[in-house]
């Protein structure tokens, strides 16, 4: 997911601009650049690569001004070089741009026919010529941007510079977010564009979000802000509450493992949102939508994120014996799906502004379904259209792995499917005391998991070598065994699948011999024979088995594993928050060994805002 950030000040802007896009990183990224507007010049400085490669570029020769843009590019068109990385200009103008503009191709030719030609191959680039183009013709800038928009498909964040006017700023979005941040009012007044209010923290607590169709024309002290149709509108000031310091490492060394960590307290402050510990019931928000009128759920998500969904199906289908439809969200739409009547539809998102699962639930809501949205970040696209707003406290989550985003999915989650048990009265009180009395326990057996942390890091070695990882589980620990294997190809590169441990014998057996590790998540439970007979069946064809169970299956199964990790005893119901902790260990200490980056993996954004 690209980043935006823009100042229009009184000081030198470069800096400033450098480590907003820092604060950006964590969303992924494979270029970066900026533009200032000096003495009458745009001034550029654009590198592939990391950020430290546009400080050296910038150190060379520095972008003096007050007013500028700068921006990290995740390539979507366009190889990650210099010269596809933003901002893109022609002589009047410079843009930095999220999304994708789908028609750029028609829109490329008709500027060439006009005797225009590009420096890139990206779609972005043609939003400078349009605009350029207007302005060349005699438009002022807000009306040559408010003629161009209706003419870019797809999606899009900007913010666009102009030469000729370096005492404003434009931003426009539709599709991805963009954020107004009001800085000083005082002697030095300064005004923000930013793509989130991470990047804008230590400028200001004080910002707005644009709506979809927003453009606004932000000068020192003043923004004006427009709907699609050019009239006036204003967009709520709200204090972000974004810190910087949520964008700081601590003591760790990569923020994934800093938010592996933080999970007990952030699972605890998810739940108490939702479970009451005087009467050990569960208190889900007030919404005007009859949920025991619900026949069948619609569960969408990608990811990580849809994985949590796989687990929440167990509980749904367990305790409220509702039928659960499931489904990855790039695939959803396509299938034409079923939907029942004013069902629910219920999506799933870290970030709030994963495409794939913004154009399902868009779809869902056309076709007259309440929406629920579980989602980490209560201001994203996503929770401002949603009917039922479930959100998850895990706190800003920088590293690109999600961790403790997925365990306070599965915690309201599981509080939900809960809720819906009681209100079908399908679930006693007194059910519903253990379940609520279980979910407690799940932060203390969080910490109990991370005890373990050191035996994992000194087993990791036996996995970083491998070309190939399976990860098997059963029941509701078979999406464990997905999010695991998830996790180890996402930080360490190693191909890793997840099966569910029935499935080997179907097929995935043929795989196994003495280079193919096979972690087997299998706390005691009613499943554990039949997980174990599986794991036998691996090990009998030479298989390496590192076991993941609680002392009294490793008692009963560990012997003759390459490996085993230990993990408390814990209710079947809670096995999902409390086997995520060794996943998400094994493949960071992993990745560790393999020295990849753990924090900004290869290939990956945080957010994927396109489809
Ligand atoms: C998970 O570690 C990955 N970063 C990725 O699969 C992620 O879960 C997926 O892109 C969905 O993101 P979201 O939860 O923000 O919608």
């Amino acid at each position: 997911m690209c980043g935006i950030i823009g100042i229009v000040g009184g000081e030198p802007v470069s800096d400033r601009l450098v480590d907003g896009l820092k604060r950006m990183e964590y969303r992924g990224y494979d270029s970066a650049g900026i533009c200032t507007l000096h003495d009458g010049r745009l001034v550029r400085r654009r590198a592939k690569g990391k950020l430290s490669n546009l400080v050296d570029a910038l150190r060379d020769n520095d972008a003096p001004g007050s007013v500028g843009i700068a921006h990290t590019r995740w390539a979507t068109h366009g190889a990650p070089t210099a010269e596809n990385a933003h901002p893109h200009a022609t002589g009047e103008v410079a843009i930095v741009h999220n999304g994708i503009i789908e028609n750029y191709k028609e829109l490329r030719a008709e500027l060439r026919d006009d005797g225009h030609s590009f420096e890139s191959e990206t779609d972005s680039e043609v939003i400078a010529h349009l605009i350029s183009r207007r302005i060349e013709n005699g438009e002022k800038p807000a009306e040559a941007v408010q003629n161009v928009l209706p003419r870019l498909r797809g999606a899009f964040a900007l913010a666009v510079a102009f030469r000729d006017h370096p005492d404003m700023l434009i931003g426009a979005r539709l599709g991805s977010p963009l954020v107004i941040g009001y800085g000083s009012e005082g002697e030095d007044p300064e005004m923000y564009l930013g793509s989130d209010a991470l990047a804008l923290a230590p400028l200001t607590q004080r910002i707005s979000y644009l709506e979809e169709g927003d453009w606004a024309v932000i000068t020192r002290d003043s923004a004006q802000i427009f709907d699609l149709d050019g009239n006036e509108v204003t967009r709520e000031i709200r204090t972000s509450g974004a810190s910087a310091a949520a964008t700081e490492k601590g003591n760790y060394r990569h923020f994934m493992q800093k938010e592996i960590f933080e999970q007990p307290t952030v699972v605890a402050q998810t739940l108490g949102s939702y479970l009451r510990r005087d009467d050990y019931s569960v208190a889900l928000p007030q919404f005007d939508f009859d949920i025991s009128s619900v026949r069948r759920l619609t569960i969408v998500a990608c990811g990580t994120s849809y994985y949590a969904g796989l687990v929440a199906k167990y509980w749904f289908e367990q305790f409220a014996r509702l039928p659960v439809d499931i489904d990855v969200a790039s695939e959803f739409r396509y299938r034409e799906p079923v939907l029942e009547d004013g069902g629910l539809a219920l999506f799933i998102s870290q970030s709030g502004e994963t495409a794939d699962t913004l154009a399902a639930l868009r779809h869902c809501k056309e076709e007259g379904q309440t929406i629920g949205v579980v989602v980490n970040v209560p201001t994203s696209t996503m929770a401002r259209e949603a009917d039922l707003l479930l959100p998850t406290h895990a706190g800003p989550e920088i590293g690109v792995a999600s961790t403790k985003a997925f365990t306070c999915q599965l915690a309201v989650l599981a509080a939900l499917a809960a809720h819906m048990a009681v209100k079908r009265g399908l679930m006693s009180r007194a059910k519903e005391t253990e379940v609520v009395q279980h979910l407690l326990e799940a932060p203390a057996c969080l910490n109990a998991a991370l005890d373990h942390d050191d035996d994992i890091a000194s087993m990791a070695h036996l996995i970083a070598p491998a070309r190939d990882v399976l990860y098997l589980g059963r029941g509701q620990d078979y999406p464990l065994a997905l999010e695991g294997a998830l996790k180890l190809k996402e930080i360490s590169y190693i191909h890793a699948e997840g099966y569910a441990s029935g499935e080997m014998k179907h097929g995935p057996i043929a795989l196994i011999d003495e280079d193919v590790p096979v972690v087997v998540i299998a706390p005691s439970g009613p499943l554990f024979e039949k997980t174990v007979s599986n794991m036998e069946e691996v090990r009998a064809r030479g298989g390496k088995v590192v076991l993941i169970s609680d002392a009294q299956g490793i008692k009963d199964a560990g012997e003759g594993c390459m490996a085993t990790i230990e993990m408390p005893k814990v209710h079947p119901l809670i096995a999902p928050l409390v086997y995520a902790i060794p996943v998400q260990l094994l493949a960071y200490h992993v990745a560790v060994v393999k020295g990849t980056d753990v924090d900004q993996p290869r290939n990956l954004a945080k957010s994927v805002t396109v489809e």
